[in-house]
């Protein structure tokens, strides 16, 4: 895979990044789960399969790898494997998040997995948890699904700690989720713009189904910001495990691949998008996603594929209701 620079903010990424949010911790909401992941879900195991799935994306090429810290020991997964493979800082681009806290203790039935906490006390605190982990590893720190309502964009001491940050030399970046990510990535835009905030980069869900933050994205492309996006394939809705509408699923056979592949070739087809999270969990989905990178859509295609969207209203929704397992 040919790299490219993420934005302006001097990093370079792969076009195709790996996600470690189903990968840290026994419980997530992707749908195939229990055919994925079997029933060991202990520590060793997870942090032996994270690292074979790292294996496999960094063999391929993946040179951006996406952590939080509420991806239970998503951090310290990808910290084991850095120093196992004797990877120097240059030779990968890491980001990480803060904002969520993880609580839940390594059940697969607890009652709450994350919590939200967008307080300067939470950033100091996972700060220096991240940095303990990750070392000058850490690229790139996210405010993890920065909304309006959480008042994060208007809360002054969060963004200059934000911008003590950036002036460190990390480059710092939010993501969004939810029905209103572009109100919010506008708002983020701006607040930067005039000199009050320090993104530089924005992780936002864009897929068939839901690509309303498709604009908005454009906007901080063409602003210079990174943009990465994440949930390509709907938490797995447009995967083999999913029940992918005939559209996609014609249009992936044209091309001889699978479905998923054809969604993350959708993400890439915007020519504001600097990377796509692959959020697999085997060496085989990773193989399946990245086929993504070889597949052209054209327009008539693409324009097939449009046809997916969903009111944002009702693909919020749905995800909400995904289960932990
Ligand atoms: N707010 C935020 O900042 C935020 C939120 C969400 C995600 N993210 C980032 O985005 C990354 C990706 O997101 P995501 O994992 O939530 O959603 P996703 O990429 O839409 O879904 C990934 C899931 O799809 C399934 N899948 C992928 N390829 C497959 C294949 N070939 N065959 C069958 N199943 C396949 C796998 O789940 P199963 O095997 O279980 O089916 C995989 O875990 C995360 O790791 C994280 O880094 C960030």
């Amino acid at each position: 895979m040919r790299l490219r620079p993420l934005g302006s903010t001097g990093l370079t990424v792969s076009p195709v990044g790996l996600g470690l949010a189903a990968l840290g911790r026994p419980a997530y909401i992707d749908l195939g789960r229990d055919a994925d992941l079997g029933a060991d879900r202990g520590v060793e195991a997870l942090e032996r399969r994270c690292h074979q799935v790292l294996d496999a994306a960094f063999g391929a090429g993946v040179r951006y790898l996406d952590a939080a810290r509420s991806y239970g020991r998503a951090e310290a997964f990808l910290a084991s494997w850095l120093q196992a493979r004797g990877l120097d800082p240059a030779e990968v681009t890491v980001g990480s998040k803060w904002g969520y806290t993880y609580v839940g203790d390594w059940r697969m039935d607890a009652d709450v997995h994350e919590v939200k906490d967008h307080s300067l006390a939470a950033l100091t605190r996972q700060l220096a948890e991240s940095r303990a982990l990750l070392g000058p590893h850490l690229d790139l720190y996210q405010v993890h699904s920065a909304t309006l309502d959480s008042g994060i964009l208007e809360d002054r001491s969060v963004l200059d700690e934000l911008t003590r940050l950036r002036d460190s030399g990390v480059v710092v970046g939010l993501s969004s989720s939810g029905p209103g990510q572009a109100d919010t990535i506008r708002r983020a835009l701006e607040l930067t713009e005039a000199g009050k905030a320090p993104f530089a980069s924005v992780q936002a869900t864009w897929n068939l189904l839901e690509p309303s933050a498709g604009p908005a994205l454009a906007e901080a492309g063409a602003a210079g910001w990174g943009v990465i996006v994440k949930e390509a394939v709907a938490n797995g809705r447009l995967t083999p495990h999913g029940q992918a509408a005939d559209a996609l699923a014609r249009v992936a056979a044209r091309h001889a691949v699978g479905v998923d592949a054809v969604a993350l070739a959708a993400v890439l087809a915007n020519p504001w998008v600097d990377v796509v999270l692959s959020g697999a969990v085997t060496p085989a989905q990773v193989e399946d996603n990245l086929a993504a990178v070889q597949v052209e859509l054209d327009g008539g295609e693409l324009e097939e594929l449009a046809t997916l969207a969903e009111p944002p209203e009702r693909y919020w929704q749905v995800r909400s209701a995904l289960a932990w397992s």
